[in-house]
């Protein structure tokens, strides 16, 4: 960074400070390409659940490469996203450097490279004084970060909450978009404050996703206790999901955290994971090693029959239909008049539940959407095996097991 190119910058910030002064944006307008950057939910990679702290330049470019060679990236993930501890400290002018040892050839060199692989970059910061890893964080520096993000190239920005003491969430995360926008460079803000400060009531024009909870841990039914916190299960962050669904839609997106498919869930629990985040409309955003991943666990990251219902452009969160000794059963309706409809096994040992439609009819009084089976026929497709399953007018049974689902598409006769 050079000291002139850092005076131009001063003046530009001065500049757009007085600007700022005289003619205040309206509370929450959204720029424009903001809403158009997260249409679907955003899909892709994300270094923190396997690897910590532990992050390189070498470990992005092998994931970047294993993202096409897998075909992750033609099933449509996009995004490669670089968690905590890329940073090292801020030169004398403030501007945050790479860890030198970790990132030698710096951010930029690494966008170009994910670039060049048809990808995306993401990067992570904190609105505190310092990142949850102890790295420095964007407080008081994020225009200067947002511009220095906006040069290398990078896409996609997961925006953390440690240390940010007495900050109000809403101002704080309004800041980083501000500064995001004013780049000029379209990217994605991920707000991460782990549904402390209702993020939901504010995020969908400040950002494009927000968490919902707090950290996932790789464990299907048991929260995973820390000492002073605890890593949330699949099944805990679900039970969180329900009264939030209305807040979600087409560019702006509940994320009730990145996923622990491959990360030592067996693979019932992998699919149930991956079926119920789809359902969801969650983002997708892988958390395992993708350089060493067996063909099962791709089998499940890459079923594109499962993401066209996450990625549906309807944007309509599921909800639970109904729950029975341990049974659930969700819907999420989709576009063209179709549902996407899971039978979720939460009991460790096997059931057979059976849903028989001509006594059922589904009413989403948030699309507008009702169906009665009894007098609508549709066909029934199994998302997992790929068979076609008939139609509703059959009763539709099924043998789970423990922590297993069963995924169908509905289309009209
Ligand atoms: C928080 C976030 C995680 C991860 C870590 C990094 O806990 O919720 O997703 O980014 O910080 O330190």
């Amino acid at each position: 960074m050079t000291v002139r190119k850092s005076t131009a910058t001063c003046i530009a910030l001065a500049a757009t400070a007085a600007l700022a002064a005289v003619a205040p944006r309206p509370a929450f307008a959204q720029a424009p390409t903001a809403s158009r950057l997260a249409l679907t939910p955003p899909m892709g990679w994300n270094s923190w659940n396997k690897f910590g702290c532990d992050v390189s330049e070498q470990l992005i470019r092998e994931t970047a490469d294993a993202m096409v060679s897998t075909g992750m990236r033609d099933a449509g993930y996009q995004y490669v996203n670089v968690d905590d501890c890329w940073h090292g400290q801020r030169d004398s002018l403030g501007f945050i450097q790479p860890d030198a040892g970790r990132f030698p050839s710096g951010i930029k060199a690494l966008a170009d490279y994910v670039h060049a692989r048809g990808l995306k970059l993401g990067i992570y910061s904190d609105a505190g004084s310092k990142t949850c890893g102890g790295k420095p964080g964007s407080r008081g520096y994020e225009r200067q970060d947002a511009l220095t993000y906006a040069k290398w190239g990078v896409d996609y920005l997961k925006y953390d909450w440690c240390n940010t003491e007495a900050l109000s969430a809403q101002g704080a995360y309004l800041t980083m978009h501000d500064a995001l926008a004013d780049t000029g460079r379209p990217i994605v803000l991920s707000i991460c404050e782990w549904g402390t400060n209702k993020p939901w009531e504010w995020g969908p024009s400040v950002g494009q996703l927000w968490r919902t909870t707090g950290d996932i841990g790789a464990s299907f039914a048991a929260d995973i206790d820390r000492g002073n916190w605890k890593q949330l299960s699949v099944l805990s962050i679900i039970d969180l999901q329900p009264p939030l669904r209305r807040y979600a839609g087409p560019g702006h997106w509940n994320d009730p955290d990145m996923l622990e498919v491959g990360n030592g869930l067996t693979p019932s629990e992998d699919r149930a994971h991956f079926s119920m985040w789809s359902m969801l409309a969650a983002p997708l955003i892988a958390g395992n090693d993708l350089r060493s991943m067996p063909p099962g666990v791709a089998t499940v990251l890459t079923n594109r029959d499962v993401i066209a219902v996450n990625q549906d452009s309807l944007g309509v969160e599921g909800f639970r239909y109904s729950t029975k000794d341990s049974v659930e059963v969700w819907f999420k309706p989709l576009a063209h008049g179709d549902w996407a409809m899971t039978i979720l096994n939460r009991a460790n040992a096997p059931r057979h539940p059976a849903f028989d439609w001509k006594n059922e009819a589904v009413n989403d009084s948030l699309s507008g959407r009702a169906t009665a089976f009894a007098t609508t026929r549709y066909s029934v497709r199994d998302l997992w095996s790929k068979r076609d399953l008939g139609t509703t007018q059959r009763t539709l049974t099924s043998e789970l097991p423990g922590h297993d689902v069963l995924m169908v598409r509905l289309r009209k006769l």
